[in-house]
Order: structure tokens, then sequence, then C-alpha cells
């Protein structure tokens, strides 16, 4: 697609820069950025060579969404079962439901259903965790080129202490394992990759973990799986492969790569901090799955501060909706908890404890530009795709949304200057348009979803 946009444009330029242009442009050609800035700043041959649409003053452009942890299986789970912490969650309604996509038929009713709904809500990449059935993972690699959605698609791989009707031999589970690779590789679709899915370190065996991450090797792949969710797993983890931490039961099967991201963290001792650090590997932070399935509440501030990349994963169906903008408000509804908690010592009791205890009173809770770079930039370079999209610089595919804030569920009102003059009206009109919309929009306000250039989303109403 070549096109011009003029008007209103907002994406992440780092973790604390905000970069919006309220009388702006982004220029398009074969799909690729090729020009963002102010208005004043237009190449003038762009207006005449390029096809233009003009926003109006209650629509912007943002980077689309990267979802770096999503299990497309568990979408008919949405919004049940959610009355048990992870691993009795995992036995009671998790793995039953995925071992139904033993049926082919199955997975294409509902992988069709899962990208267009993700793209609905402006997923522009999904990492996604399949099932142990390579014919129904390569189903969803289908459905993602066929919808034209970025992804990753991993064929989940367990072959230890699961259930019988949902488990493999190592030998298999590495044999489809390639194969689904090849397969994957052989749709020629430079959007869709395979991704090395170990599920985590409780389902599989090391001899396992060694194959898959020399498969991973073998084909230059990024890998995906779980850490530290949850305090029972992390003991039964330690108690099993006889470790001290659970970053060690990974990174003695070589899957501790800058390439790899891990899900969770939420209780990661800091010596696993170290162990992150040192090999570049990402964590996607669940925060709506950690709150539902209770795990905790995973401190992004700390993961940052000792220098580990940072995305956001929706977490379908430990997390309840499928969603990105459900995700950044959960980012930062724990971190606004953490802050409770760490800041001010008060419980909902009206008790405040250790009013002494100064040690966390300087913790920042995350701002919404943090959460939508988490959605966006962070996410990019936690897959270790922020050379291809994650925000408007040049050179990148345009992975884009078209919000509009005077849609539903939002209103907008001219509210008088003279009541207004020393409030929020003081902020930019982008800015303001871009906090309103993660803090309280839906996916009804994203009226058009762009990947690598072509419109994957259109709402007709506009
Ligand atoms: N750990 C292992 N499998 C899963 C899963 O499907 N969801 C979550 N949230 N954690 C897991
Ligand atoms: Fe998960």
């Amino acid at each position: 697609m070549d096109h011009l946009f003029l008007g209103s444009v907002a994406h992440c330029e780092s973790r604390d820069y905000l970069e919006t242009f309220e009388n702006g442009f982004v220029a398009i050609e074969k799909g690729k950025i090729i020009g963002i800035g102010d208005r004043s700043a237009l190449p003038p041959d762009y207006l005449n060579s390029l096809p233009v649409t003009t926003l109006s003053p209650s629509q912007f452009l943002l980077p689309g969404f990267v979802d770096c942890h999503i299990h497309a299986p568990q979408y008919p789970n949405i919004g049940l079962g959610l009355d048990l912490p992870l691993l009795k969650w995992l036995d009671t309604y998790t793995f039953p439901l995925e071992s139904a996509y033993s049926n082919t038929d199955f997975a294409k009713q509902v992988y069709e259903a899962v990208v267009r709904r993700t793209i609905n809500c402006g997923t522009t990449m999904a990492s996604y965790f399949a099932t142990n059935h390579k014919d129904s993972s390569l189903i969803l690699a289908y459905e993602a080129t066929k919808q034209g959605q970025r992804a990753f698609v991993g064929k989940v791989c367990s072959n230890n202490a699961s259930p019988d009707y949902y488990i493999e031999k190592t030998a298999d589970s590495l044999r489809d394992t390639e194969t689904f690779i090849n397969d994957v590789l052989n749709l020629n679709n430079p959007l869709v990759r395979p991704i090395i899915t170990p599920r985590f370190a409780l389902s599989c065996t090391s001899e396992l973990l060694n194959g898959l991450s020399d498969l991973a090797a073998k084909y230059g792949l990024n890998i995906q799986s779980h850490i530290s969710e949850n305090c029972g797993e992390i003991e039964a983890v330690k108690d099993i492969f006889k470790k001290e931490t659970y970053t060690e039961v990974y990174e003695d099967t070589k899957l501790m790569t800058s390439k790899c991201i891990m899900a969770h963290g939420v209780h990661l001792e800091d010596e696993e901090l170290q162990l992150f650090k040192k090999y570049g590997t990402s964590v996607a932070h669940c925060p709506t799955s950690n709150i539902k399935l209770r795990s905790g509440l995973c401190d992004v501030r700390r993961l940052w501060n000792a220098g580990i990349k940072v995305g956001l994963g929706t977490d379908v169906s430990g997390g309840h909706n499928a969603s990105m903008l459900v995700a950044i408000q959960d980012a930062l509804n724990v971190s606004h908890c953490l802050n409770i908690f760490k800041k001010q010592h008060i419980f909902g009791s009206g008790r405040i404890q250790n009013p002494n205890d100064n040690s966390n009173k300087n913790y920042e809770p995350l701002e919404y530009k943090h959460a939508l770079y988490l959605a966006t930039l962070g996410g990019a370079h936690a897959l270790s795709l922020d050379s291809v999209c994650g925000n408007f610089a040049v050179g990148k595919d345009f992975d884009a949304l078209l919000v509009d804030i005077s849609k539903a569920p939002l209103d907008l009102f001219d509210i008088p200057a003279s009541v207004n003059e020393k409030s929020i009206a003081s902020h930019g009109r982008v800015d303001k348009m871009v906090q309103k919309f993660l803090y309280a929009g839906d996916d009804r306000n994203i009226v058009k979803v762009f990947i690598a250039g072509k419109q994957v989303k259109n709402d007709h109403s506009i």
C-alpha cells in the first residue's frame, strides 16, 4: 500500500517518550513507513504522489498492539473457569479443552474466530501458543496468513507430568515440532513464523527441553514458554529438577537466549533477573491473567531496573479478554496496586502498617505512556521484532490503528475554558486522546487496522 495520512499521530519513541504530532503526517510506500513528522515538514511531492486520507479531529494513528503471549486454543474458555489457581486450573479446564484440538474442524472454527477477534481489537502481532497437535497448530498459521496478521505460532510441547489424554512422547514431540517448523516456513509468508514452544518446565523433561533448544538453534527461531507464574508451580519445578531456581532449568537446557520470551516472571528472584539480563531473555507481562488466576502482582519497574526487556500479553484464557487494551488497563491497575502496597502501606482495613518503613517510598507506578510502550515498541523489542514494527520509525512496516475517540464507549464534550484552564486542558490534545483511549476505550474505538500497510479491519460506519 502507498498512502499518506494527515492528522494526529502518536507513538512511543522510547520507554519514556511518547512522541505526538497534532498536525502530523505518516507516509507509506509499499507497506513501509517512508516519512513521519509535523505537517510543516511534509515533502510536497508526497501530496501529489500518494493517495491521501485526512483524519478527523477525533481520530489519530497509533502503532498496532503486540500481544506477546496468547493461547489461541483457550479462546472458547474466555470468561470461564477462573475460580482455581494455575495448576488446578490447567488440570480442570485447560488441558481438557486443548486436547479437543486433535479435531482439526474444531481448530479451524476457533482459530478463524480468534484471529478475527484479535485483529478487531488491534493486535497486529501475536505470539501464539497452539496445542500439542501439529496439524491444528498449522491451521492457526494458515488463519493468520489468510487474515493478514503478523504472528509467531508455536506447536506446544509437553511430554511429562500431564494427563494421559494430553501428553506426547519425547521423540514424537521433537519430530512433530520439526515437521511443523518446515510446514510454516513453506507457507512463505514473511509475517508468520514458527516459534519453539515448550509449555513450561513442569510439563517437559530436560531431554525434551534440550532437543527443543537444538531445534531453535538449527532454524534460528524464537522461543517462548512460561516461568515463575505461581508459587506452587515454582516449588514443584525446583523439587523435580533439583535446582536452586526455576531459571536454571531453562539455562541448563540452553533455552535462555536473546530470542526467548518467558511469560509471567511474577516471582523471579534477584539472581534470576541477572540471568535474564545476561542472556537478553525477555518477559511477557500478563497482568490480566496474574490477577484472574491469583498468581501475584508482577513488578515491571523491578524488571526494567534489572535491564530486562518486557512486553505485554493477554494470556487468554487465564486472562479473560483477548483485547490488548484490557491488558494495558490491567498493567496500570497492577502497578497502581503495587504502589498502594509499597508506598502507602494502607490495607483495606484502614490499618496503616509499618508507618516508619520508607523503603519503597519512591516507587512510581506506571503511566499510560509506559503501558502503551509495553503494548507496542516494548513488545516488539521483547520479541526481537523492533527493527520491523512497534512504532512509526522510518523503514518499519506500517502496523497501525486508526482510533476514533468520538465512538462508543467514549463521548466528547467541549468543556468551557473558564472552568477548565488549570485542569487537564493543559495536557496536549493528542496526549489526552491517547490517555482517554487507553484508560477508557475499547475495540469500538479502533475503526481501522493496518498490518504491513494492508488494511485488515474496516469499520464502515466511519
Ligand atoms: N503454564 C503452563 N501452561 C499455562 C497456560 O496455559 N496458561 C498459563 N497462564 N500458565 C501456564
Ligand atoms: Fe500462558
